[in-house]
């Protein structure tokens, strides 16, 4: 039995973890304001929140229910847009939609509602932009963007701030309640869940052959049908797997860590670009899911958290029983979905050093579309650069080969020459002659090659605008 909040109430259920919450609440529950689009992740029609208890408080997030398993939710708070309705009228999100004509046939409105109450339950600081971009998860195909963009943008100022040194997560829930985007049962949750077993049952007891879900993005998008009464492991309810932590020069990264959890530890923040890369992955709703060991194990050759790590030359650590290990994640890949990873083994976490002043990255990915989409052809590169030199060049590659691709030869080409268009345009040409592409439906192989090329001619112009010559390069 899984055991959880559902809006107001606590629900109990018979359906296995591996169903997924989507049909739990349109099947089972019969709350169908939760709509059912692409089962893909994809389209956010079936967005809802999931709220965590946190040593203090209740961290919520918006979410695909189409790709979340029902044992995730064990002791756990479930909100569907019918969680958020008052009991009379409108809240101020669904009256501005009415407002600004952000709603035709409606049935993206309550994804669309759900991100934005997301967006305000993660932020004591509501801004425009940030308010905008909560919604690059949701796909509306009737209404037009223009109007539901500014019914985003009003938001902001509609409720204004929080108020002056607020606010414990209670405090922030008791403000939104007091705006009415929330209705008033939300501040007593917390107690309703103390009062559960809040232990994820329906993750502890795995027999040796149960398939490992860490945010289950890419397993429940393309196989959850099978998964459905497949024996799981949730490693959400296992301790210590999710942990960041930066000591002098190493950082650690749990390897059950999301992307959100890394940009708001904030790892990446003097990294190039990397920051900002990072909103670029899918959607506010699958990075609040999305693990880093959940990419590199799934092992996609465009793994975007894959390439990264490789150009920041991490090692993993990998635990079988009671034994552990160390491997270079550029050692890991073996072959196309072959990794040195046993089905016994967990990868437990990676570590990378800390870069200093004298550390340049930079990553790049183009994509059919700018959110939502995975790379035609992705690439990081980290330079090490002492008096104008190259010390060292760590460079990655991604949809060029099988696996996630350490780019060697490009790599070793590039130690101890001077940073210069010369130099960019060795590392161009060594890039395209080591990697041989195949032909798909994100590119043939010549255009990935070529590609490729003008993206490690980036990583050069970005890093190095006062040495290299744009002109001569292209
Ligand atoms: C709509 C959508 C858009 C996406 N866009 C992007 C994108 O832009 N860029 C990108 O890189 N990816 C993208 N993805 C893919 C996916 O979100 C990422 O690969 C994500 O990081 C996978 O992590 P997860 O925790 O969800 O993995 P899961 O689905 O839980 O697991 C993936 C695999 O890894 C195994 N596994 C997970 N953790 C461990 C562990 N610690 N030890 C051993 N095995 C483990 C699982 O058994 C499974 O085989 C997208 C997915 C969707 C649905
Ligand atoms: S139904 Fe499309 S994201 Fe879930
Ligand atoms: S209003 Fe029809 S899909 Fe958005």
């Amino acid at each position: 039995m899984i055991s959880f909040i559902l809006n107001d109430r606590v629900y109990t259920t018979g359906l296995s973890p591996g169903a997924v919450t989507l049909d739990l609440l349109r099947k089972e529950a019969g709350l169908t304001g939760t709509k059912e689009g692409c089962r893909e992740g994809d389209c956010g029609a079936c967005t809802v929140l999931l709220g965590i208890p946190q040593q203090q408080g209740i961290k919520y997030m918006a979410v695909n229910s189409c790709i979340l398993p029902a044992g995730e939710l064990q002791g756990r708070h479930l909100v569907t847009i019918e969680g958020v309705n008052l009991e009379e009228g409108l809240s101020p999100l669904q009256q501005i939609f009415v407002e600004e004509g952000a709603s035709q046939c409606g049935f993206c409105t309550p994804g669309l509602i759900m991100s934005l109450t997301g967006y305000l339950l993660g932020t004591v600081d509501p801004d425009d932009v940030a308010a905008v971009d909560s919604l690059a998860g949701n796909i509306c195909r009737c209404t037009g963007y223009v109007s539901i963009r500014k019914a985003a943008e009003t938001v902001s100022g509609k409720i204004g701030h929080s108020p002056a040194g607020c606010c414990t997560s209670l405090e922030h829930l008791e403000w939104l309640v007091e705006k009415k985007i929330l209705p008033s049962y939300f501040p007593g949750i917390e107690g309703m869940l103390q009062a559960m077993d809040t232990t994820n049952g329906s993750g502890t007891n795995f027999s040796e052959h149960a398939v490992t879900v860490a945010g289950g993005t890419d397993l429940f998008a393309v196989k959850a049908e099978e998964l459905r009464n497949t024996g799981l492991r949730f490693l959400s309810g296992e301790m210590g797997i999710s942990g960041i932590t930066i000591s002098e020069s190493r950082v650690l990264i749990g390897a059950g860590a999301t992307v959100r959890n890394i940009i708001d530890a904030g790892i990446f923040s003097n990294s190039g670009n990397l920051e900002r890369s990072l909103e670029l992955i899918a959607s506010t709703q699958v990075r609040n899911r999305a693990t880093v060991g959940g990419n590199i194990v799934n092992a996609s050759p465009i793994g975007d958290l894959s390439i990264i790590f490789l150009a920041l030359d991490a090692k993993l650590r990998i635990t079988g029983g009671s034994d552990s290990r160390e491997v270079r994640l550029k050692d890991f890949f073996r072959g196309y979905k072959v990794l040195d990873l046993s089905p016994a083994e967990l990868l437990e976490s990676l570590e990378y050093t800390l870069p200093d002043s004298a550390t340049f990255i930079n990553f790049e990915k183009i994509a059919m579309r700018k959110h939502l989409d995975i790379a035609s052809v992705n690439t990081a590169a980290a330079f090490i650069v002492r008096d104008g030199k190259i010390e060292k060049a760590d460079i990655s590659a991604g949809g060029v080969a099988p696996i996630p691709l350490y780019l060697e030869r490009t790599s070793a080409a590039l130690s101890g020459m001077e940073v210069s268009t010369g130099t960019a345009l060795l590392a161009v040409r060594t890039a395209r002659s080591e990697v041989s592409p195949i032909d798909d439906v994100r590119g043939s192989a010549r255009f990935k090659k070529l590609l490729l090329g003008q993206l490690i001619a980036a990583h050069f112009a970005e890093l190095f605008p006062q040495e290299i010559d744009v002109k001569e390069l292209l």
